[in-house]
């Protein structure tokens, strides 16, 4: 079974391992089928979910919530993470991709949000991107004015510069519950620019997005490399997968990032699980690092 952990000091508890639903429509479940896919991977201990206001052209949180009004016996099981804060032009109205983080605009996306999900509580919102615009003290009434009325439990923030985490930390009386980033093999910025040790400072643990690149780590030929090495690890380690190689590389980050899975197929999302049991050594780890970097440490 799946290690729970806590997010943060204040934070909610939450599987070692998230299911992402960004890819959800690419998957072509019906309502049915998608039921049965939330059950698996509950079953499996996978019980935070991650989605957000703009996913699959703002259309994966209602197809999520059609599955949960089939079971809705599911919710209490899950604990789910939503954001806003982007606005796609996937909406007529948005002649421009842009970023809102007004106070009644991101009030008004957290309740579309739990109407889509079929649900009456987030467990977590999470503000998507850093907005050049964003007020903080406004960004605060609006969690306060979310917290009090029982909407939403925890907020967090997503792809934060330490910096920008600090200024909105400033003007909460809670801390925020996480920073979601990009972490893998073949995007490292994070790991040395301050954003991962600011949390593990604070003990808050980054979600950590696109573990595998996207999909890109299995067909891209600049990733040969890092490929044959994954391999030759994953047999030193008696791993099944290369997947599960790179999710122990993750989750050896001293900050303890949560990895988000974002395959729609119940079987990979099991093996990743494998990841948990394995022991990566420092010079594994570094024989990573330098595959998709391409050079040694200084
Ligand atoms: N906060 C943010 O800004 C942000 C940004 C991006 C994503 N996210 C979150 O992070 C989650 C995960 O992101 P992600 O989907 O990019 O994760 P990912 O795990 O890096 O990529 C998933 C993709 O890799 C493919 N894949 C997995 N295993 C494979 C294998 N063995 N061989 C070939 N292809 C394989 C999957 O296809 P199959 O479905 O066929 O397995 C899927 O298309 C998202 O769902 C979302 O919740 C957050």
């Amino acid at each position: 079974m799946v290690q729970r952990i806590a997010l943060a000091p204040q934070g909610p508890e939450f599987s070692r391992f998230v299911m992402g639903y960004w890819r959800l429509m690419e998957w072509q479940f019906s309502p049915q089928q998608l039921a049965s896919f939330i059950e698996s991977h509950l079953d499996l201990g996978v019980t935070t979910v991650d989605h957000a206001d703009i996913y699959g052209g703002y259309q994966c949180e209602a197809t999520f919530g059609e599955a949960l009004k089939l079971a809705p016996h599911l919710r209490s099981r899950m604990e789910i993470v939503s954001k806003c804060g982007i606005a796609t032009t996937a909406k007529p109205e948005h002649v421009i991709g842009h970023y809102i983080t007004d106070r009644d605009h991101i009030i008004r996306s957290a309740e579309q949000s739990l109407m889509n999900l079929a649900t009456d509580y987030l467990d977590l919102l999470l503000i998507h991107r850093p907005d050049p615009l964003m007020d903080a003290d406004e960004v605060a009434e609006a969690f306060l004015t979310l917290h009090q009325s029982g909407k939403v439990r925890h907020f967090g923030v997503s792809n934060f510069t330490p910096a920008q985490f600090s200024l909105l930390q400033s003007r909460l009386p809670f801390t925020l519950a996480t920073n979601q980033v990009e972490i893998s093999p073949v995007h490292q910025p994070l790991l040395l620019d301050g954003t991962l040790d600011q949390l593990q400072q604070l003990r808050i643990r980054p979600m950590a997005w696109s573990c595998l690149g996207g999909g890109r780590l299995f067909n891209d030929p600049e990733c040969q490399t890092l490929r044959d090495v994954l391999a030759t690890v994953a047999q030193e380690l008696n791993a099944e997968t290369i997947e599960q190689v790179v999710y122990a590389w993750v989750m050896r980050l001293p900050s303890q990032p949560l990895p988000i899975i974002g395959s729609g197929k119940i079987e990979r999302v099991r093996s990743a699980l494998g990841a948990e049991a394995l022991q990566m050594t420092r010079q594994q780890w570094f024989r990573i690092r330098k595959a998709a970097l391409g050079f040694d440490v200084p």
